[in-house]
């Protein structure tokens, strides 16, 4: 049915019908009944699914990616959808418009997305006032990143200021150095620039702070982030945004869509090899969130077993719909039964060891 009803929403144009959707999404769990019946229904029940990850409970391992829900306009909405957490944002320090629409692009024969939103956002300060207004029925972590008039040797005084305001709000805190969109914010993964920038990120909240890198980043430099984090003691890596690889699309045409990052399952395999390496470099001293053409229950396992404490996605609700939160939780608690496996945690990196 899903199908029927997406060959008609990919009639208008994308941003558009995100949009639409989302605001359909608000309104439709906006009463508390209706989010109560959604929840019984969607959300993650099997104990098995349940993981105490950096301190935080997650009912379920799959969240929704960063970028669908920038300013935290649905708080409420995704633990109704069977999501097990949010990622909301990016927000800047700013608030700023991002870039000039057209911005966002369905790659329909790839299944993918192609965007260069650049950080559209209502600033950290008003996302702070909807967290504070709110109480959270799954973890909601806030995902920053870097105003585009700051200059990047100001960058780490602007990320401070977005933690500043959001960090004692958030469940976790994710430094986002990995949008193509932004020019200049992925020179930030450099080690020397982001030191500085994770440790006056800390300084500022007592939450479990993540840094999320780029598909695009050579092996050497992903070990050498990897090894930051530990160092830093960071909680976390979330890897990985959009690429901005063309290779093997099958959607004609693309090019003439100009820039943006490329989601969905075009980012998947890189996204996947990501993982491992982080995993065979840090093994259990961090805690590695998988995001990046998560499609499938054989996805989404495939992440696990490789060392995924959490999954994320946001091309493959698009694609896949309501149900779909729903759909990869109860393939993962099927697949952890199976295999005899007493709880999540048990299977994350049992394919690596
Ligand atoms: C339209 C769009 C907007 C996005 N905006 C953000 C963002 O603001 N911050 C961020 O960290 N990632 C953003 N992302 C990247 C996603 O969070 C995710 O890392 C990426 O899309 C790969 O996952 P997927 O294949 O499940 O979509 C965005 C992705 C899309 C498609």
């Amino acid at each position: 049915m899903y199908r029927a009803l997406r060959r008609a929403l990919f009639l208008v144009p994308a941003e558009r019908i995100h949009t639409w959707v989302f605001n359909g999404l608000r309104v439709g769990t906006a009463p508390a009944p209706a989010r109560r019946a959604l929840k019984r229904s969607l959300a993650p029940h099997d104990p098995v699914l349940a993981s105490t990850v950096f301190g935080v409970r997650f009912p379920g391992p799959l969240g929704l990616a960063a970028g669908f829900d920038k300013n935290g306009l649905g708080l409420a909405t995704w633990g109704a959808l069977g999501f097990g957490y949010a990622e909301v944002g990016t927000v800047t320090a700013q608030a700023q418009p991002g870039n000039p629409p057209p911005r966002m692009f369905r790659l329909p024969d790839d299944r993918a997305l192609l965007n260069r939103l650049g950080f559209n956002n209502e600033g950290a300060g008003a996302l702070a006032l909807k967290l504070a207004g709110h109480s959270p029925d799954v973890p909601i972590g806030v995902n920053i990143g870097k105003t585009k008039v700051v200059p990047a040797d100001a960058a780490v005084d602007d990320f401070r200021e977005s933690a500043r305001l959001v960090g004692q709000l958030a469940a976790y805190l994710v430094v986002n150095v990995s949008s193509p969109n932004t020019p200049g914010l992925r020179d930030l993964q450099a080690v020397e620039s982001l030191l500085p920038i994770l440790r006056a990120v800390r300084e500022e909240t007592n939450a479990p702070v993540l840094v999320k890198i780029a598909p695009d980043l050579s092996d050497a430099d992903i070990d050498e982030i990897a090894d930051l984090a530990v160092e830093l003691e960071l909680a976390g890596i979330v890897a990985t945004n959009t690429t901005v690889s063309r290779d093997g699309l099958k959607t004609q045409g693309v090019d003439e869509l100009g820039p943006g990052g490329i989601s969905g399952p075009p980012v998947a395999k890189r996204s996947a090899e990501v993982l491992r390496r982080l995993y065979s470099r840090v093994g259990d001293r961090l805690v590695l969130v998988s995001v990046g053409g998560i499609e499938t229950v054989d996805d989404a396992w495939d992440r696990i077993t490789a060392g995924a404490s959490l999954l994320q996605g946001y091309t493959g609700f698009v694609y896949g719909g309501g149900l779909w939160a729903k759909h990869i939780h109860d393939g993962i608690a099927a697949r952890l039964h199976d295999g005899g496996f007493a709880s999540l945690a048990d299977a994350v990196g049992s394919a690596a060891r």
